[in-house]
Formats: C-alpha cells, structure tokens, sequence
C-alpha cells in the first residue's frame, strides 16, 4: 500500500494534531447518497443530512437502541434500507465525519437478539474520526425478544452474519464516493457479546470485510450457548423446591468465593487473577447453627447442590457412554455476582434460552422447554442451525492470508457467556491453524479480563474500562461531558481498538492493554486504579514492590 504512508497518523489525528484533512467531496443528501449507490438494487438512501458540531442523533422506534448519539463532531448522517430477499430486509446507518475523518472505516456490533441501528455506539467510532456503520440486522426488537424470527427464515439469515457483511459492503462504496479522491485506507469491526460473534463470523465467512477484528465475549456458538442459558436456568427452578437459590443470595456467594480466591495470586485485591488456581470450597456457604437461623447469607443443603451444578460443564448423557460428549463449559469462578442475569422469572429460564430454542431454532411458538427440552435439544439444534448462526469455521486461513489481525477479550466475571467460551474458541482455532502449520499468535490474540462481567463493568472495583465495545457508553457521565474513551490515555496501550489500528497497520502486535477503574464508573471523580490485561495464557503479576493500583507495578508472564 504505497499511497499509505501519507495518511496522518491514527494518534496525531485524534489529538487534533493532524494538518492535513481529509475533507468530503460529495454532499451530504439523499439523492446524492443514492446516486453512490446508483448501480446496487434493492438499497435505497432513507435519510441523509448533516449534523453540526457538537449534535446529538437518534431514531424514534429504534427501541432496541433508544439512547441518543451525543457529542458528535461535524458530519453526514445517512440510513440506508436493503431488500435482502423477497421476504427480508434491513437497514445500516453511517456517519460520515466531515473533515477529520481518519481514512478508516469501522461497523459496530448488536448484542444479544436486539434490532435496530446502534447509534449510540457509532457516535464512539465517530468521535475516533472512523466512517462508522452499525445495522440493525434485520428486524426490529428488544434484546431477549425473538417474535421476529418466527416462521421466517430469511430473516435468520440476515441476524447470522448476511446484514453484517451486505451493510459493510455498501458502507464501503459510499465511503469510497463520498470522500473522492481518498482512499478507503483499511477497515475495522468492534463489538461484543453477539457483537462479538458478528466479528468471529466476519473473520471466518467474509474475510475480506476487515482488516482488523475485535470481538469481546463472542456468543460465537449460538446454539450452545443460548441453551446452555437455558440449562442453568433450569437448573435453579422450580422457585418452590428446596434447592431454588434466589437472586439476593447472589451477592454473598460472591462474596464467599473472593474470600476463598482472591489470595490465590498471593495479592489480596478484590480481584480473582486466575479462577483456575482456586480450590473453591462451596460447602463453605452452608447454614449452620452459627448461623442462627438467618438464612440471607448460607445454603441449605438442596441450594448447594444447585450452586455445585452451575460451576459444571454441560456433558451429553444421552450420547454413547463411550464418548461422552462435552456440551458447553460453564459459569467462571467469580461470575456469581451476574449469574442471576442468565436466570429467568416467573418461574422459568431466561427468554434468552427458551425464546431462542422455541422461535428461533425449532420455528415453534407452542416448543415448552418443561416438555421439550433435553440432552437432545443440543444436538437437533447444531443439526438446524438456523440462517448458519454458529461461528464454527474455525479455519481462518483466508484471513490471515489477507493479513487479517482479530483481537478478543473476555470477563473473567461474565455471569452470561462463560469466559471458557472464548478459551474453546481460541483453542479450536488454534488447533485449526496449527493443522496448516499457521501460528496463531502471529495474527489472534486472545485477553482475559479478571474481575470484568459481560463485555464490560468490574465487581469489587476491578479495572475494566479499555475501549472495547460497547463499554465508552457504560461510563456514567460520558454524555455529559465533551471527553471520549479514554481521556488522558488516548493510545494503543490503554485503548485496545487502537492497539488493534497500531497492530494492523503497523505490526504493532499488542502484549499488554492496560485497563482502568474509573472511581463510581465516573470520568468525572478519576482514576481509581489500573492493571494490565495479558494476552493469554500469560497474567499479570505483580512486580513485588509499589501500589499495586499502578499498571507499571505489574507484569505480563506466564
Ligand atoms: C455539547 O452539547 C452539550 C449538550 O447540549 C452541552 O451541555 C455542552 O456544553 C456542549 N459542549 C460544547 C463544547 O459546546
Ligand atoms: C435525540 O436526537 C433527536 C434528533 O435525532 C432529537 O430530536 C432529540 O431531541 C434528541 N433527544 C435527546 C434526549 O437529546
Ligand atoms: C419497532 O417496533 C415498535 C413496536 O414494538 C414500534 O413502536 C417502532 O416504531 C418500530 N421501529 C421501527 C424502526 O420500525
Ligand atoms: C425496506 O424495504 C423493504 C422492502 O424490501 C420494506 O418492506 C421495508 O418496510 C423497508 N424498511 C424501511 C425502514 O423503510
Ligand atoms: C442476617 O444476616 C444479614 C447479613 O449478614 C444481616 O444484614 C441481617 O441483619 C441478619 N438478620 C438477622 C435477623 O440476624
Ligand atoms: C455514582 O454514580 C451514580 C450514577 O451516576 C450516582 O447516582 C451516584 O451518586 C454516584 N456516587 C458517588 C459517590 O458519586
């Protein structure tokens, strides 16, 4: 790429320090985005205008995405719809910034079954200087809602990955008319949770749509992982038997359970380093005559048993005893404090399972997971897998070939994708790659995140905040306030999208990514502390002297 050395540096653009600007040359309306688009049938430009300095964007109806875009700097805003067969659609939004535009572009993630743009998330890679797209995969729902997918099958197919890939391709050709004359330099993905399977399928099906992917706690096999929430919801139920463990307990298992690991790194912190190395005692939390009779803080035999089962992989008894077959891992030590948001109400799994499995998978209203539900339903669902959901192509081969580099991380505290998850995702990969005699480290990283829940947030103060996705828009007073990921630490070794950027373009492969704790999760109030993230199976550790709240203090080793 020769033209590419004139591109202004990713860092000196963001800190305003760039003179040359990359400036629109076509406008900013619906006929002339329409006209980009002039020789694609089935998209058509819905909406285009220019937004000032400073505005603020966001869609009446998008109720999966209802919070606006705020802080924006100057630039065009266009939503596009896509028929994407005779009984489909969807639409993807752009913004196109104006004249700081850094010469990238970036699409960002959905989470769990939502459909709608994310605007909000956008707004982030816009105030990066990214042309940034998000789609909304083709319908239009709330996060644990699947009503849409009932009896229709095309519609599967654009939430698998088909709206990702058709939206990115479309973005691009905007982008590449839109700002005549320069060239779309490279291409990026962020997004977490089924955002962060959108990415691994982009890396597996599409490998030309990224240069660079980064995919936090990806639900990359969807059919597990969505029953295995089913099964641990099970689990727990009914509400009436002596073994059900109500939410509120949560709390004080977690609390137990640091008190039992938090040492195991040798560092009394608030944060379990490495969940393997604990011996948890469960049958530490069990009522006795200390207790004296106040049940809020200890188990009764039955409950114990219940908390035994959810730390356990899921195994297939149903299968040939001789080849027992290993379903899914489960729950991570220190995840307690989430747990409950894989559990359902009203007496039943989460939506999360059972509309999945009923509307999703087996196209039937009347599926009851009380009556339909066994080790079976595992295996009929791979066999389905609707609109081809599960990332399990795990021979990445044609994207290492084009240079591609995927980044993913994951929570140690995740209470609703089991951080095993993206250790089987990277070891499969790996054992795919190494098969063709590739090194996995040479282009897939993957990092653990101790004390971080799903995709983002920290229990006992753990550091958490590292530009991935999704987790700029967690911050208390981002909206507020005129700052964006990362004040103050505005590089590749605090901010792991931009490590992903330096990784790419300038072979910058990334050890560490230092994460921060912002007090209260509040810009505003400052730091907290900080620690770096290892790429696996390396962790930190402590380097023996100064306040082990300093990143510097801290090491990567294995
Ligand atoms: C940006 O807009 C917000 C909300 O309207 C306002 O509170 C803030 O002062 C504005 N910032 C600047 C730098 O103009
Ligand atoms: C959200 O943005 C829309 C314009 O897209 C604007 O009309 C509305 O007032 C904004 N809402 C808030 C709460 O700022
Ligand atoms: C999405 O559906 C809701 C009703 O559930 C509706 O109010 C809203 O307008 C719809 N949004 C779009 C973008 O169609
Ligand atoms: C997009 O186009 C389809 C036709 O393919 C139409 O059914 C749908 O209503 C359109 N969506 C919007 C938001 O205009
Ligand atoms: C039960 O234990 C909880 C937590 O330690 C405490 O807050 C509560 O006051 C206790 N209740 C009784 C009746 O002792
Ligand atoms: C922490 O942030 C929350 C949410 O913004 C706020 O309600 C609370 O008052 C803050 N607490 C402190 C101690 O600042």
């Amino acid at each position: 790429m020769g033209s590419f050395a004139v591109l202004p540096r990713f860092p000196a653009i963001l800190l305003g320090l760039a003179t040359s600007v990359l400036a629109a040359t076509s406008t900013c309306s619906v006929d002339s985005i329409n006209a980009l688009l002039a020789a694609t049938e089935g998209a058509r430009v819905l909406e285009a205008h220019q937004i000032s300095s400073n505005g603020t964007f966001g869609q009446v109806g998008d109720i999966a995405y209802p919070s606006n875009a705020t802080n924006l700097p100057p630039l065009c805003l266009t939503w596009v719809n896509v028929t994407s067969s005779p009984t489909s659609s969807y639409t993807f939004g752009l913004m196109l910034p104006d004249n700081d535009w850094n010469g990238r572009f970036l699409a960002v993630g959905n989470g769990g079954f939502s459909g709608g743009v994310n605007w909000i998330e956008m707004g982030v890679g816009a105030r990066y200087g990214f042309a940034t797209m998000s789609t909304d995969t083709g319908h239009n729902s709330t996060g644990q809602d699947m009503s849409w997918a009932l009896g229709r099958p095309e519609a599967k197919k654009d939430w698998a990955g088909r709206s990702l890939h058709g939206s990115t391709v479309l973005a691009k050709k905007i982008i590449e008319g839109y700002y005549s004359g320069t060239a779309l330099q490279r291409s990026y993905y962020s997004g977490c949770s089924t955002g962060g399977r959108q990415g691994i399928k982009s890396a597996q099906d599409y490998p030309e749509d990224f240069d660079g992917i980064l995919a936090g706690a990806p639900a990359w096999w969807s059919t597990r992982q969505q029953l295995w929430q089913l099964k641990v919801g099970a689990i727990n139920l009914p509400e009436d038997s002596l073994g059900y463990i109500p939410p509120v307990m949560f709390g004080a298992i977690s609390d137990q359970v640091l008190q039992q690991c938090d040492g195991s790194d040798g560092i009394v912190d608030g944060i379990i380093m490495d969940p393997t190395k604990c011996n948890l005692r469960l049958e530490k939390l069990l009522c006795t005559p200390a207790h004296a009779g106040n049940s809020s803080t200890c188990l009764a035999e039955a409950q114990l048993q219940t908390l035994q089962q959810l730390y356990l992989p899921l195994i297939d008894l149903d299968a040939d005893v001789h080849k027992l077959e290993y379903l899914y891992p489960s729950f991570g030590v220190g995840s307690e404090q989430q747990m409950p948001a894989s559990f359902g109400q009203n007496n039943a799994p989460s939506l999360y399972g059972t509309e999945y499995a009923a509307k999703y998978v087996f196209d039937d209203a009347a599926w009851d997971w009380r009556r339909d539900f066994g080790a079976a339903t595992f295996a009929a669902a791979d066999r389905l897998d609707p609109g081809d959901v599960n990332a399990v192509h795990h021979d990445l081969s044609a994207f290492h070939a084009r240079g591609g580099k995927l980044l993913t991380y994951h929570g140690h505290a995740d209470g609703l994708i089991p951080p095993g998850a993206s250790r089987l995702l990277h070891d499969r990969t790996y054992a795919a790659m190494a098969a063709r005699g590739v090194a996995l480290d040479g282009f897939y990283r993957l990092f653990f995140v101790p004390g971080m829940q799903h995709c983002g947030g920290g229990v006992y103060d753990a550091p958490w905040f590292f530009g991935g996705g999704g987790q700029a828009t967690t911050l208390t007073d981002l909206a507020s306030q005129d700052v964006w990921p990362l004040p103050g630490f505005q590089d590749g070794e605090h901010d792991i999208l931009r490590a992903l950027v330096e990784w790419v373009e300038e072979d910058k492969a990334p050890q560490r990514i230092v994460a921060t704790k912002f007090k209260n999760d509040t810009i505003a109030q400052g730091v907290l502390r900080q620690r770096p993230i290892c790429k696996y199976p390396e962790q930190a550790q402590y380097v023996g002297n100064g306040d082990i709240n300093i990143a510097a203090n801290w090491e990567c080793a294995l």
